[in-house]
């Protein structure tokens, strides 16, 4: 069984939740759930750890800290990618690729957190201001509550942890709890590394018992969340006074014109499509191909789609491995039927299996089927012809989310012509919606969401300005 660690201590309880390998279906572990009590002492224990250790933590050695955890995890980076596939269903692969972005998130922050700068202010530039000196620096929030979703159950905990712990925050840890043990090891690693027990608590619980009263505890200065569109509105409803962060979720466009390396651009978007099994927020839901290559884009896209190995995400050369569980699968499952009964053709996948869905390619689909305009969250890329750029820019407008987008021509002036017009946290020329740098600004428009991470951009967020001014003598 593993449990909450507060104060380095860890916690036991009667009341446990089992955690389920999605392809096996096997029991893996037992979390012990925290009560809204031990969450309170775990809020307290952190609210104490910034005031009395961390505000007044050098930047040096919190910058030694999260080097340390970089090279720790670097020395178990295979452990800790077994983990993901265990408990998430990720492809090995992709594991190990998280974890190795994972040991980098960890050195941007080691290097930002020995630079987190201000700016001196030009007084003389108010009249009146002569006279006067003025600087304003960074100075880190309190304490952040991190709450962070299954499918990146390392990487995106730590976009948030490293970020919160390089400004000189202390951080209360609420990991998915389909995914609790990367979380788990994360907590003891930094501890191992050095860090202040109490600077980081891990509460493992449900949303509703520990999650609700957290967002709305007052001695929480900033909530930095990753998950759906429900939970984050009720989040920002919760929140009161607090900063928030919000990364929601997304049904990214991509836009192929007829000039584009329609090669590249088909196998990068398959990847794009159906890495992790589209439980990606970025992930290519939409593809528009403008109608002169789309016939050709269609039959090598379903060809290559159709050779991708699915089944156990723990043999090796597995492209695509379960959803998170039977029920997402199913509830995605439900969406495919439900456009082919409203018209949609399944051109290729469409089965389910337990918690696996055959990757799946819809054509033939209308704006209002939930394939296009909800977040699918799951193995299924729709196709869809396109004449002008005009029309390819309004479709991938249309949409309550702004995520990321892809944009693939070789002519220049277009491509930024329509990445200016996308309504986007981010566009990519010639790349996938779906690729993510770890030290780009990362977030959304419309409802994606607000605030960015990436590290720098994350601890600007997990900081507040103070200025701090002198009159001299004259
Ligand atoms: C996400 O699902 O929002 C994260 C994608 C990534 O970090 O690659």
């Amino acid at each position: 069984m593993i449990g909450s660690i507060i104060n380095g201590k860890e916690l036991t309880s009667e009341n446990t939740m089992p955690i389920h390998n999605p392809y096996s279906g096997e029991k893996i572990d037992d979390i012990a759930l925290a009560t809204e009590q031990e969450l309170n002492e775990a809020i307290d224990d952190s609210y104490k750890a910034f005031h009395d250790t961390m505000k007044k933590m050098p930047a040096h050695e919190r910058a030694d800290i999260l080097r340390k955890t970089a090279d720790l995890l670097e020395e178990r980076t295979e452990e800790f990618a077994q983990t993901v596939v265990k408990e998430a269903g990720k492809p090995i692969s992709a594991s190990r690729g998280e974890v190795h972005r994972a040991i980098q998130v960890l050195r941007f922050a080691y290097e930002k957190a020995k630079d987190i700068t201000g700016e001196v202010i030009p007084m003389d530039a108010a009249v009146g201001g002569n006279g006067r000196m003025g600087f304003a620096k960074r100075d880190p929030l309190g304490v952040v509550a991190a709450i962070t979703p299954f499918n990146f159950p390392l990487n995106l905990s730590l976009h948030k942890l490293a970020p919160a712990l390089a400004a000189g925050n202390a951080v209360i840890f609420k990991p998915a709890e389909k995914t609790p043990i990367s979380a788990y090891k994360l907590t003891k690693l930094f501890h191992e590394a050095g860090l202040p027990e109490s600077a980081l608590n891990l509460v493992m619980g449900t949303g509703k018992e520990v999650g609700d009263p957290l967002v709305k505890h007052d001695k929480i200065h900033k909530i930095s969340f990753t998950g759906s569109l429900p939970v984050g509105r009720s989040i920002k409803e919760s929140a009161g006074f607090k900063k928030v962060t919000l990364e929601l979720g997304s049904n990214s466009p991509n836009i192929i014109f007829s000039d584009a390396d329609l090669d590249q651009a088909v196998k990068s978007l398959v990847t794009g499509a159906f890495a992790f099994s589209g439980q990606v927020c970025i992930s290519a839901q939409r593809i528009y191909v403008q109608k002169e290559v789309y016939d050709q884009f269609l039959k090598e896209y379903v060809s290559l789609t159709e050779s991708l190995k699915v089944g156990d995400p723990a043999e090796e050369g597995t492209d695509v491995g379960p959803m998170i569980n039977e029920k997402e699968a199913e509830r995605a499952k439900q969406w495919i039927d439900d456009a082919a009964e409203k018209g949609a053709t399944i051109a290729a996948g469409g089965e389910r299996n337990g918690a696996i869905l055959k990757p799946t390619i819809m054509t033939d689909v209308d704006e209002n089927m939930k394939v296009i305009a909800e977040e699918v969250f799951a193995p299924i890329v729709s196709i869809i012809p396109f004449d002008t750029e005009e029309e390819a820019v309004r479709f991938s407008n249309n949409s309550i989310y702004g995520l990321q987008a892809g944009v693939f021509t070789k002519d220049i002036n277009r491509a930024f012509r329509v990445a200016e017009k996308l309504e986007m946290g981010g566009v990519w020329i010639n790349e996938i919606s779906t690729y993510r740098q770890d030290n780009i600004p990362y977030g959304g428009v419309k409802k994606s969401g607000f605030g960015r991470e990436g590290v720098k951009y994350a601890i600007e967020d997990m900081t507040e300005l103070k200025f701090i001014g002198v009159k001299l003598e004259q």
